[in-house]
């Protein structure tokens, strides 16, 4: 029998990892991930258009920082085409940043130059035996689109398939996988404080709740353009990248057991009960605690669209990190969406750190999410499209390689020993780039990038050797 066990332990005062012996299955696919915003730069280069995260991190006075050069990859993709061969995944998982494409987000205006460079990166993944995976909406919303009211107002939904549609045209040929969004749960928190992100909108309760309507009505639109168009003739996969921690109980109590589960469907349910789940609609304690008091008129769906939106999606994209420890009753702090669930969250102050204060070393937490999808949501085929460790950029990234191979190992015993159906893996990131509202101060990359240096030079981390062979060999170091 095959027993594979992961312990930790320490001996002679090295830390050792025991890890999963299990081989990874065939079919299953490797890949890394970046975003546009993230790592392009050429904020205002050949006619792409302004975005939301271009406007605010140029007026907001607290933005010293900026995606304006970023990792340049506008300007370096075959530098980054040539990571990519060297770590030998099968699977590059970009972004295309919307304004790049129609810089007024609408299709009136279609910048040649920007369907050209993604021409140009396609077919240099192509040309090296790399199969691109495209995320439509990595967050970089049109200004123009963002100054009629941005995700809030329904009307963006019309926009966003004929941007989809612009792209399954130009790009569909040879693109088979497609993400229509990548984490609404945290870019429509951006519409519900500040400190969220990009429009950075203090309306929570209104603005983020609204804008998953308009978002998930939005993704159901260009699923089933893509199944009455584009589908037959292109022969493409399409799915939804949605993000969730592990929620643990805090201790033994129903209490905590019941604020766990609260939270899982506060934060993975909004999204994945009304696509992946037999019964559709938002998680029934969503709809008890929230969309019956504060969000009643005219928030709740009808039939109609609760079936539009239900089965869209043709596997389930995951992004995972981490894990908290809850039970019940918010506090302050806390962001406002589990404040609405009533949840504390807390990490185990013996939990492994990294660069960001949110994401500490938790691998046993990526099982049990995958466990807690497959019985959700009848064991659908889950792509893990992100998973990563933030550190300051070193070079010998041992902290990376360990939290890559643990949650390797626990994505394996997920896969062999629970039966969960994961079909592939992109960690996140290729190179080091710009984080978010943290800048560049947490490094996720596999490749350190110099940011002094404006030729941006691509180095290889020692994580990345890991990963080639963990690639090379389909099964983790022994
Ligand atoms: C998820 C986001 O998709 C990505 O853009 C971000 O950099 C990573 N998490 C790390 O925070």
């Amino acid at each position: 029998m095959l027993v594979s066990v992961t312990l930790v332990f320490v001996a002679l005062g090295k830390v050792v990892q025991c890890l999963s012996n299990y081989t990874f299955p065939p079919d299953f696919r490797f890949g890394v991930a970046t975003a546009s915003y993230q790592i392009e730069g050429a904020w205002n280069t050949d006619g792409k258009g302004e975005s939301i995260w271009d406007r605010m991190t140029h007026q907001h006075p607290d933005f010293f920082f900026n995606g304006d050069v970023a990792a340049d990859s506008y300007h370096l993709y075959k530098e980054d085409v040539r990571a990519l061969k060297e770590l030998g995944v099968g699977v590059y998982r970009f972004s295309i940043s919307w304004p790049r494409i129609l810089p007024t987000g609408d299709v009136d205006v279609v910048n040649k130059l920007g369907i050209a460079y993604y021409n140009n990166l396609i077919n240099e993944l192509l040309a090296n035996g790399i199969e691109p995976m495209v995320t439509m909406y990595h967050w970089d919303l049109p200004q123009a689109l963002q100054d009629i009211g941005g995700w809030p107002n329904q009307v963006i939904a019309d926009y966003f398939e004929e941007y989809a549609r612009v792209l399954f045209t130009h790009f569909g040929d040879r693109v088979k996988l497609w993400l229509t969004f990548n984490e609404p749960l945290s870019f429509c928190a951006g519409y519900g404080e500040w400190r969220a992100g990009a429009p950075g909108i203090d309306a929570h309760g209104i603005g983020d709740y609204m804008s998953a309507h308009t978002v998930l009505h939005a993704h159901a639109r260009v699923y089933h353009l893509y199944d009455n168009v584009f589908r037959k003739k292109q022969k493409g996969q399409i799915g939804i990248t949605l993000d969730s921690e592990w929620a643990d109980p805090f201790d033994g109590t129903v209490e905590s057991k019941e604020a766990a589960e609260r939270e899982l469907q506060f934060q993975l349910g909004w999204f994945a009960h009304p696509i992946f789940s037999s019964e559709g609609d938002y998680p029934r304690v969503m709809k008890e605690r929230i969309l019956n008091n504060s969000l009643k008129e005219g928030r709740t769906r009808s039939r109609k669209e609760v079936k539009y939106v239900q089965g869209t999606s043709d596997f389930f994209g995951l992004n995972h990190y981490t894990t908290n420890l809850a039970r019940s009753g918010a506090v302050g702090e806390t962001p406002s969406l589990i404040r609405d669930a009533g949840v504390q969250m807390i990490l185990d102050p013996s939990w492994p750190s990294s660069a960001s204060a949110w994401l500490k070393v938790v691998p046993w937490g990526f099982r049990k999410l995958l466990v807690w999808i497959a019985k959700e949501y009848n064991n659908p085929p889950v792509y893990v499209t992100e998973n990563g460790f933030s550190d300051h950029g070193e070079l010998r990234d041992t902290n990376r390689t360990k939290y890559i191979t643990s949650y390797l190992s626990e994505l394996l015993k997920a896969i062999h020993e629970d039966g969960c159906n994961v079909i592939g893996y992109t960690a996140w990131s290729l190179i080091d780039n710009y984080e978010w509202m943290s800048g560049y101060t947490e490094k996720f990359g596999m490749y350190y990038v110099n940011y002094s240096d404006p030729a941006r030079p691509r180095v290889p981390k020692d994580s990345s050797r890991v990963m080639a062979e963990i690639i090379r060999t389909r099964q983790l170091p022994q």
